[in-house]
Order: C-alpha cells, then sequence, then structure tokens
C-alpha cells in the first residue's frame, strides 16, 4: 500500500522539476505562459492526489471499525481488507438490540454463534445485546467479561422489566449512548428492536430495507396476525425497526413518556399512533413468521424468502430452522475435522 503511494508521488514530482528546469531556459512569451499554466495545473493535481490519500485512509481506518464491532478471530485475512475497502457511503448502517436478560449467558453465546456466520454485503450491521442494571454478585464479573471480549452489551439505567417501559428505556437513551460526533450522522440508519427467540437472517433483511425511505420508517410484522395494513395496529414485538429520526423522537415527546405500561410492542404502536409518526411503514409479512409449529394464523411454514422466524423457544426448533436455511453450507473443508 506505502508502496503504491510513494511511487504515484514521485511522477509528479519528477515532472515539476523538468518544467522548472524549463522554465529557467530562455523562451518565447507564448510557451512560457503554456508552461507557467501546465506548472499550476500540476500542482493542482498533487494537492488533488494528496486528498484522495487521506480520504482512502478514512475510508479504511472507517471500515476496520465497522468490522472490529463483529468478534473475529484473525483481524489481518484477506476477506476483511476486501471489506475494508468496500466500505461505502451507500452502505445502511443497523443497530439490532436483542432485549434480554444477564442471567441468560448460553442464550447470548448462541446468538452470537447465529449472527457472528452472517456477513450480509452492503451493510454495516452492529448487534448488541440489552439488559437493564444487574442485580447480583457473580453478573458484575462475567458480563464485565463478555464485553471485555465481545463489546456487544448495552446496560440501560432501569430494573428488569418487560412490559413497564424497557423499550422506551432503549431507544430513549440511544441518542445519547451514540452520540459522538466523529462518526457518520446519523450513527444509524435504522434501530431494530429484536426478541431473543427471533431468528433474523440479515442478508434478506438488509435487502428488504435497500428500496425503503430511511426516515419516518415503521418496518416489521404487522398485528393482527391475518391484517396486512401497517397503518392500522402495530408491528410485533419479534422483531420491528424504526429509523433514527424516530429513535429521536422517542427520546424528546412526551407521548412515549407517559405511556410506559402494557405489552411493550403495542404500547409501541400507540406512541406511533398518537405522535402521527411514521408516514412510512414496511409490512414485512411473510417473510417474517412464526416457526410453523404450532400452527396458527401467524405462521406457515419454513420457505426461501424469510427474513425472521420467530418463537424458536426450544433447542429442536433452531436446529430445524438452521438446517433448512443450510446455514452450515460455507464450512470449509479441513484435515482437523470430519462433520458428516
Ligand atoms: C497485521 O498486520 C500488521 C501489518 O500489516 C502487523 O503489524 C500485525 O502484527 C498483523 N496482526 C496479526 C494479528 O497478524
Ligand atoms: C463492493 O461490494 C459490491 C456489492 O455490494 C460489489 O458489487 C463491488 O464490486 C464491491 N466493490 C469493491 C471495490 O470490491
Ligand atoms: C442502575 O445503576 C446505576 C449505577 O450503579 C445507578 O446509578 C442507577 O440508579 C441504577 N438504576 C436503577 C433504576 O436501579
Ligand atoms: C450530542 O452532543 C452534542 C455536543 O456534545 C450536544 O450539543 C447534543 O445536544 C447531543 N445530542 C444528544 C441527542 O444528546
Ligand atoms: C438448502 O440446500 C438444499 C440442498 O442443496 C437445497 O435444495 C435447498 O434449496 C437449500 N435451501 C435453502 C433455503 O436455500
Amino acid at each position: 500500500m506505502s508502496f503504491l503511494h510513494s511511487s504515484f508521488r514521485i511522477r509528479p514530482l519528477q515532472l515539476v522539476l523538468v518544467l522548472i528546469h524549463m522554465i529557467m531556459k530562455p523562451t518565447r512569451p507564448g510557451r512560457r505562459r503554456f508552461i507557467v499554466s501546465s506548472f499550476c495545473f500540476i500542482v493542482f493535481l498533487c494537492i488533488l492526489a494528496s486528498i484522495n490519500e487521506v480520504r482512502f485512509d478514512s475510508l479504511l481506518k472507517f471500515g476496520r471499525c465497522a468490522l472490529s464491532s463483529i468478534p473475529s478471530q484473525s483481524s489481518n485475512s484477506s476477506s476483511n481488507n476486501f471489506l475494508a475497502t468496500n466500505s461505502s457511503s451507500d452502505q445502511i448502517r443497523i443497530l439490532i438490540g436483542i432485549l434480554t436478560l444477564p442471567d441468560h449467558y448460553h442464550k447470548r453465546h448462541f446468538l452470537r454463534l447465529i449472527y457472528g456466520t452472517q456477513s450480509p454485503v452492503g451493510a454495516k450491521i452492529d448487534l448488541k445485546f440489552v439488559f437493564c442494571n444487574l442485580t447480583k454478585e457473580d453478573q458484575t464479573i462475567l458480563v464485565a467479561l463478555e464485553i471485555m471480549r465481545y463489546d456487544d452489551i448495552i446496560i440501560l439505567n432501569c430494573k428488569e422489566n418487560m412490559n413497564k417501559g424497557k423499550t422506551y428505556t432503549y431507544f430513549s437513551s440511544l441518542p445519547d449512548l451514540f452520540n459522538s460526533s466523529d462518526g457518520p450522522s446519523p450513527p444509524y440508519h435504522y434501530v431494530l428492536k429484536a426478541d431473543d427467540d427471533t431468528y433474523f437472517r440479515l442478508s434478506n433483511l438488509v435487502e428488504s430495507l435497500r428500496p425503503l425511505p430511511r426516515e419516518d420508517l415503521y418496518y416489521g410484522y404487522v398485528i393482527p396476525c391475518p391484517s396486512m395494513d401497517p397503518f392500522v395496529h402495530y408491528m410485533s414485538g419479534m422483531g420491528y425497526l424504526i429509523s433514527w429520526d424516530i429513535v429521536e423522537w422517542i427520546r424528546e415527546s412526551e407521548i412515549p413518556k407517559n405511556h410506559l405500561e402494557g405489552p411493550e410492542d403495542k404500547v409501541f404502536g400507540d406512541w406511533i399512533r398518537e405522535g402521527h409518526r411514521a408516514k412510512n411503514r414496511y409490512n414485512a409479512k411473510w417473510s417474517m413468521y412464526n416457526f410453523p409449529e404450532p400452527p396458527t394464523r401467524c405462521t406457515h411454514e419454513l420457505w426461501p424468502d424469510t427474513i425472521a422466524v420467530h418463537l424458536l423457544k426450544t433447542q429442536e426448533k433452531w436446529i430445524r430452522t438452521l438446517q433448512y436455511f443450510n446455514v452450515t453450507k460455507s464450512l470449509k473443508p479441513s484435515k482437523l475435522y470430519h462433520i458428516p
């Protein structure tokens, strides 16, 4: 990389020297004017080249930051470099917050596997586990160790609860948590709230978001199950997504603040209605659905065009889902193991 840069610099420099040499020689005035303007042009080119170099470097840094948020084994592999040079401004930035409990260590371990092995193209996705204040002594050690290793946990200033405002605390805390002047603005285009028994297929999620507006958006699985109209009720708590401007509205408005109790997804829908937010809505049904069993009006069989499967309450349901989507197909062959 540095070799390329330096060779790029030397060439204009040599040209400049040659030109200076020519200017020193006595020449006709017309020719001199030509040379002087060429000289200016080349100086301009040099400045441009150095600016581009700076830009390119910061782009690389940005790419590395994006990557470092995903736990990975080594940071020098060629695939990382590929991703690093490919981070561009049209990348969709998504924060996925999985609301869970401090003691659910195994669940977090499992979900890190599920999401750490997905690599959607054209998006920067940060996954965070979200819970309220720690309450036990062992948590202060174990959760701190997890943070040291994975740095993917947000501890909100609240007491654990399901339907007494944890979702409000989550969304309303984000603008302060991610308020930094050196990152991109907004820090994320979209923020997703997900349950820990929902499986999101990130590539499909990203593809579904690509054509959608990045403002005033409310996205999810419309409740009640038979309804296909996102403008009537609300999105299921299995996982709904909003644009960053709505996150900021939640922080500032009095409407959510005064209405915290109740089923969190329904309450969220009430805020949106009362606040006249989300003129853009997207119903991701039937790419989002409940696991096929037990059969209800909220589900159907597993099928390829899937963004999320919900109610994965048992290991068996997770395994059947992961098998169906061939998640281990890209396992690389090696002498070190044999998996039938
Ligand atoms: C990564 O590469 C840099 C230089 O390119 C080197 O200094 C560093 O030790 C490498 N890190 C690993 C983990 O290989
Ligand atoms: C970046 O990724 C896109 C796919 O989103 C791909 O088409 C493009 O070739 C990549 N660019 C570079 C420089 O690798
Ligand atoms: C959560 O913990 C912080 C720091 O220990 C404390 O200041 C805050 O009062 C706690 N919040 C609740 C709701 O318990
Ligand atoms: C973010 O920080 C800036 C300056 O540090 C401050 O002016 C602004 O109000 C903050 N925004 C939020 C949402 O906290
Ligand atoms: C999984 O792999 C099988 C066998 O290659 C294929 O038939 C099936 O369509 C794949 N399923 C999905 C959801 O891609």
